[in-house]
C-alpha cells in the first residue's frame, strides 16, 4: 500500500534545508530544528552501493541517523545501479524516512566516475531508471535533485525526461555542472519545469543563491515554485528559518551547543560506540562553523583563530566561556 506523500502534505510554498555533506549533518540538523525548523530536511547524500555492503553500511548509518523531531526527512542516496538502489530504499525505508531523493547533481569527480550525481545528466535514460526502480523498491515518494544541464543549460529536455518518470518533486539546482557555483543561479530558468510540470503531480523546487526567507518567497511569488531549498545561507545561521536575530552572545552559546552535540555523535564518546559502532567523524569538520557563526564583531577573527587550535568540544566551550566573561558587552 503507498504511503501519505509527504510532498503533497506539505503546505506550499514548501521551504527545504538543502542537503550538504559534512555540513548538515545529524548534529547540526538538531540545532536547526531546535532554533528554526525548515518545512523539510534532507540528509547528507549517502552512497546506496555502500549501504546494500555490510561494512560500508554500518559506517554510512551516521549519515543516516535523525531524531524523530527532525521528520519530515528524506535521505538521499546516489548510485548509478538501478538494482541497488531498488534494494537500498526498501532498507531506507524501513528507518522511519519520509522519502527519498536522488543525487543527479553532485560534480564531484570521484562521485561522477562511478556514473552518479550530475553525471547521469549526460545518461537520461540511466536516470529514468534510477527512478523507475526506486519507485518500484518503495512506497515512499521518491524525487530528484539535479542541474540544469551538464555542460550547457538543457532545462527543457532535462526536465521533460525527469518528468516522464513521475517523481514526486524535482529541485533544480540552477547552474550547469560546468557551472559550479562559480555564476549566480539561474532562477529564470525554473520556469520552464515549473509550466512543464503544470498538471502533473510533480513538485518543483528552484535552488541556489537565497539567503533567506523573504528572498525565498520572493522567488515563490515570481517564479511560481512549489518550493525553495536553501544551502548555505544556513552557515553560522541556524535561525534562518525562524527569522531570529540572535545576539552575539545567544550565538556563541549556540555554537557551544552545537560542537558539544557533534562530539556527542561523532567524538569517540560511549553514544558514538552505541549508536555508530564507534565509526567517528574528524573534529576538523567543525572548522567551517567556527567560521561561519564566529564573524562581524569586535573579537571575532582572534577568537575564530583560537577556536581552529581547539581539538575537541571540550575545548571550544572553555574558549568561548572565557571570550564570553572577558568580553561583556556583548551579553
Ligand atoms: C559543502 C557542500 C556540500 C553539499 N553536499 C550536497 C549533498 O550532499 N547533496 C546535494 O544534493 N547537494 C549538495 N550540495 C549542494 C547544495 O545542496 C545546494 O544545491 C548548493 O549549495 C546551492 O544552493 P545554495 O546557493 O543555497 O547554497 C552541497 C553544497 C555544499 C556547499
Amino acid at each position: 500500500m503507498s504511503k501519505p506523500n509527504i510532498w503533497q502534505q506539505l503546505k506550499r510554498p514548501i521551504m527545504v534545508q538543502a542537503p550538504m555533506a559534512d555540513v548538515t549533518d545529524a548534529a547540526f540538523r538538531q540545532i536547526i530544528n531546535k532554533y528554526g525548523k525548515p518545512d523539510l530536511f534532507f540528509t547528507e547524500f549517502v552512497s546506496a552501493d555502500g549501504l546494500m555492503h555490510p561494512e560500508g553500511r554500518k559506517k554510512l548509518l551516521r549519515e543516516l541517523y535523525f531524531v524523530p523531531s527532525e521528520k519530515p526527512i528524506i535521505a538521499q542516496l546516489f548510485t548509478s545501479r538501478p538494482e541497488v538502489l531498488k534494494e537500498a530504499v526498501a532498507f531506507v525505508e524501513t528507518l522511519g524516512f519520509d522519502g527519498i531523493d536522488i543525487n543527479m547533481g553532485c560534480p564531484d569527480r570521484g562521485i561522477e566516475k562511478q556514473g552518479c550525481g550530475a553525471d547521469l545528466i549526460k545518461h537520461p535514460k540511466l536516470a529514468q531508471e534510477l527512478i523507475l526502480a526506486a519507485k518500484a523498491g518503495t512506497s515512499l515518494p521518491v524525487s530528484v535533485k539535479t542541474r540544469i544541464g551538464y555542460n550547457k543549460n538543457e532545462i527543457k529536455e532535462w526536465a521533460e525526461t525527469l518528468l516522464e518518470t513521475e517523481p514526486a518533486a524535482i529541485t533544480f539546482h540552477l547552474r550547469t555542472r560546468k557551472e559550479m557555483s562559480k555564476v549566480e543561479a539561474h532562477w529564470d530558468e525554473i520556469k520552464i519545469p515549473v509550466e512543464l510540470a503544470k498538471g502533473s503531480k510533480t513538485l518543483i523546487l528552484g535552488n541556489g543563491d537565497v539567503s533567506d526567507l523573504v528572498e525565498a518567497k520572493n522567488k515563490v511569488d515570481i517564479y511560481g515554485v512549489d518550493g525553495v531549498m536553501i544551502g548555505r545561507g544556513i552557515y553560522g545561521n541556524p535561525w534562518l528559518y525562524s527569522g531570529v536575530v540572535p545576539s552575539v552572545a545567544e550565538k556563541l552559546k549556540v555554537l557551544i551547543e552545537h560542537s558539544n552535540l557533534f562530539w556527542d555523535l561523532f567524538g569517540p564518546t560511549e553514544k558514538n560506540k552505541e549508536l555508530f559502532g564507534g565509526h567517528t567523524k574528524s573534529f576538523a569538520i567543525m572548522k567551517k562553523h567556527f567560521k561561519a557563526y564566529v564573524e562581524g564583531f569586535v573579537g571575532a577573527s582572534e577568537l575564530r583563530a583560537e577556536l581552529m587550535q581547539a581539538e575537541n568540544a571540550e575545548g571550544v566551550e572553555e574558549i568561548i566561556n572565557r571570550f564570553l566573561a572577558e568580553a561583556k558587552f556583548l551579553v
